[in-house]
């Protein structure tokens, strides 16, 4: 098992803030930024691009940047998110027409690769590309939105997901996003989740900004 990771998704953070809002999460204790690509045709929602993820590098940001890519198809924006400074690339199978492919050339870029399973995906979808990986990203909700509630299937699939990893005997983490709470949180770590995405429970906590931030990444941890 890989060390904890609290990696926030800004998506819930303030748009018009953006940099100090990142900035405030860092200093509160969070270890990657987790940055939701959306493209109102893969997801009905529409984020941001690599613009953003470059101008989060150009204020100073040096953290783990872990871009999770819900757009289709994948490859064409690979090469550009490498170039803006992602350090990890995730993406859907059901968005790539060549899963193996897509994994290849996120690493040929410089970057890590993560493979993302959507609530009612087979975890078989990781047979014969399990080993290449660096991340596995389980769905807790469907994908496209923040603030929507964990969907307690995700704890089974979690165990047996991490058995899968542990049996390959690689350092691949176990990433979960969506409905993450501080409330939550200790069950997910115990069915096998290394690395938590979590947007509303830290961007709305209550008592927002800095101090807000530091409660409740502090409770989680
Ligand atoms: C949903 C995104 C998530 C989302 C999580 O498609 O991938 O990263 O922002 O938000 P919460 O933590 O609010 O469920
Ligand atoms: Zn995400």
């Amino acid at each position: 098992m890989q060390p904890t990771v609290i990696a926030p998704s800004i998506l819930s953070a303030n748009f018009a803030k953006l940099g100090e809002e990142v900035d405030h999460v860092l200093a509160a204790g969070a270890d990657w930024v987790h940055f939701d690509v959306m493209d109102n045709h893969y997801v009905p929602n529409l984020t941001i691009g690599p613009m953003v993820c470059e101008a989060l590098r150009k204020h100073g940001v040096t953290a783990p940047i872990d871009v999770h890519l819900m757009v289709e198809p994948v490859d064409r924006i690979v090469p550009d998110f490498a170039k803006a400074g992602a350090s990890i690339i995730s993406f859907h199978p059901e968005a790539s027409a060549h899963v193996h492919r897509t994994v290849q050339l996120i690493k040929s870029h410089g970057c890590q690769a993560g493979l993302v399973l959507n609530p009612a995906t087979p975890i078989e979808v990781l047979d014969w590309v399990l080993e290449d990986l660096d991340l596995v990203l389980l769905m807790s909700v469907n994908p496209g939105f923040g603030g929507q509630s964990f969907i307690p299937s995700a704890l089974e699939k979690l165990r047996r997901v991490r058995e899968r990893i542990d049996r390959s005997g690689k350092a691949i983490r176990l990433e979960i996003d969506g409905g993450v709470k501080a409330d939550n949180i200790a069950e997910i770590a115990a069915a096998g989740a290394d690395t938590f995405v979590a947007g509303s429970a830290i961007f709305n906590a209550p008592g927002s900004g800095k101090h807000g931030y530091a409660e409740v990444i502090g409770r989680m941890k």
